[in-house]
Formats: structure tokens, C-alpha cells, sequence
């Protein structure tokens, strides 16, 4: 299951019991959604593109009725959705960033190396390369730069230089093939507590993901979309993504072209109860944002 993270903090700064239209920018598993429309939310956009997270999520808000409308978009197509479904502003926005528990350790999806099969990672599997594919068509040097900048691994260049060896051999297809590559790639020393594979993983799921590309292009297409009082919400998972969120809001507010207030000076991040029972939530920092009303 995909435990919502930072529930009650999400409606605090959203106030969705103000009604209106809200869009949740990536509904996934709909945990948030539902906290949303049972606080209130008159009518809620919900897009992911993820056609297996939709499918979940049509089912676990069906109650909701035509309150909720469910898209199969990237967040980067905000413009053209709202567009499409005739709205010009709305009452809130949230983005949950990153991938949900479902996809990292569900069968199938090519996210873990906890289990050997085929190396895919997208988490719309409707579109551009698989990881196997990425890993296959990249020089050493993009893969070592994609390692050390998503992955803070400072063991970039050994394992970029493992994949591209052993790829030689034959292709890197599977999850179990790269975690072996990369775990014989680095010094066992000073990983007592993670897999040595993690952080190569995690680069490369960013990557192919193309997670911070444009996430300036949303979060503006975001706060242009916001009635007077409208609020934004954003949950990152990983530091280059807070910054980005940090650095656009900012921007974003000097630019002057809608009047925001930065509702949180500095991220809120889940409380010690919540971190210790979800560990997907230790590294959560959320950042809220209010157009003047
Ligand atoms: C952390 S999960 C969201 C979980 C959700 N808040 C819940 O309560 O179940 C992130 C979701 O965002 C989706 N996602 C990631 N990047 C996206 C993008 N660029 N456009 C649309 N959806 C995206 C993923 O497919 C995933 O389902």
C-alpha cells in the first residue's frame, strides 16, 4: 500500500475546505485526493500519468461520483488539461513529486532490485525509453554524470564504467543484472546500512523519468492557474527537487505577475510519529504557496 504522506499538513496549507476546484497533480494511489474531497473540495482534477495508478485510483474515489474527473496526463501538460477540460482557474493545486510505493516495489514495473526482472522504470509505460534502453544508447560519461547528479554517488565513474564494460558482454536488461554490476563496481566499505545499488537506482529512475526536467514549466503553469486565495502545495522527495520548488517559487513572487505569498519559509517535514512509521515520508519536505485574494 502507498501510505499519503503529511496528510493533515497538506490540508492545513490547502485549505480544501473552502470548496471549489482543486487539482491533485498526481493523484497515484488517490490517498490524498480522497483527505481533499472529504475535507470539502467541491470537484477535483486528478491527473498521473501512470495508466496502472489511474485504474487504482478510479476505483478507490468512485464514491466521489462526478466530483472527480481522472486524467491520463504529465503534470508538464497542466495548461493544455485544464485547457482541454474548459477551466481557467482554480482553488488549489498539489503535487506529491517522485514515484509512489506501488510502482518502487510492485511486480513488474522494473523500479527495485529486490527482485530480477525486466529493466523498465517508466512510470508511464505508454512512452519513451525503458532504463534498458537508456543504459543501452548512453556513453560512460552521460551515465556517470546521471549517477553522481541523482544519485550523490560518488562512485559514478567505476560503476559507469562497469555498465558500459559488461554491456559489451551483453545487454543490461534486468534489475538483477545492473544491482550485480554496481554492487561489484563499488568498495563494500562504507554502505553498512544501504544496498550498494540504491543510489544508482534511484539516478536512474530519475533520469529516465526525466523527473526535474521542466518542473519550473509546471510549478509556473501552477501558480498562473490560481484564483485570488488559491493555494499551491508541493511535496519533494529528494534535495535537486526542493531546490528547483524553492528557487521557482521565489521567482516566481519577484516576477510580480501574480501576487504570492511563500505560506512556508522553510520546508515543513513530517513529525517524528509519522517519520518513524513511514520511512517514504523522512525525506518529504513540503512547500506552500498563496495567491493574494
Ligand atoms: C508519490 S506518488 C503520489 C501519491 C498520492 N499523493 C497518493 O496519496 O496516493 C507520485 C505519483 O505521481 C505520478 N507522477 C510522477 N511524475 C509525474 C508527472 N510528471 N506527471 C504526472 N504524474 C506524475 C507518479 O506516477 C505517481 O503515481
Amino acid at each position: 500500500m502507498h501510505e499519503p504522506v503529511m496528510v493533515a499538513e497538506v490540508l492545513e496549507h490547502l485549505a480544501p475546505a473552502r470548496g471549489g476546484v482543486f487539482v491533485d497533480c498526481t493523484v497515484g494511489y488517490g490517498g490524498h485526493a480522497r483527505a481533499v474531497l472529504e475535507a470539502g473540495a467541491s470537484r477535483l482534477i486528478a491527473l498521473d500519468r501512470d495508466p496502472a495508478a489511474l485504474a487504482d485510483a478510479a476505483v478507490g474515489l468512485a464514491a466521489f461520483g462526478d466530483r472527480v474527473t481522472l486524467v491520463h496526463a504529465d503534470y508538464r501538460r497542466l495548461d493544455a488539461v485544464l485547457d482541454e477540460l474548459g477551466i481557467d482557474g482554480v482553488d488549489g493545486l498539489l503535487a506529491d513529486l517522485g514515484v509512489s510505493s506501488m510502482q518502487l516495489d510492485g511486480p513488474g514495473r522494473g523500479f527495485s532490485f529486490r527482485r530480477d526482472e525486466p529493466l523498465d522504470m517508466r512510470m508511464d509505460p505508454t512512452t519513451g525509453p525503458t532504463a534498458a534502453e537508456a543504459i543501452s544508447d548512453a556513453d560512460e560519461k552521460t551515465l556517470a554524470d546521471v549517477i553522481y547528479e541523482f544519485g550523490e554517488e560518488r562512485h559514478s565513474r567505476r560503476i559507469a564504467r562497469a555498465i558500459t564494460g559488461a554491456r559489451q558482454r551483453s545487454p543490461v536488461s534486468t534489475t538483477g543484472q545492473l544491482a550485480e554490476i554496481v554492487r561489484r563496481a563499488v568498495p563494500r566499505k562504507g554502505y553498512s546500512r544501504i544496498d550498494p545499488a540504491t543510489r544508482t537506482f534511484q539516478a536512474i529512475r530519475i533520469w529516465v523519468n526525466r523527473e526535474l526536467e521542466e518542473l519550473d514549466v509546471f510549478l509556473t503553469q501552477a501558480v498562473r492557474r490560481l484564483r485570488p486565495g488559491g493555494r499551491l502545495v508541493i511535496i519533494s522527495f529528494h534535495s535537486l527537487e526542493d531546490r528547483i520548488v524553492k528557487h521557482t517559487l521565489r521567482a516566481l513572487q519577484a516576477a510580480g505577475d501574480v501576487e504570492l505569498t511563500i505560506r512556508t519559509k522553510r520546508p515543513v517535514v513530517p513529525g517524528e510519529v509519522e517519520a518513524n512509521r513511514n520511512p517514504r515520508a523522512r525525506s518529504a519536505k513540503l512547500r506552500a504557496a498563496e495567491c493574494a485574494a
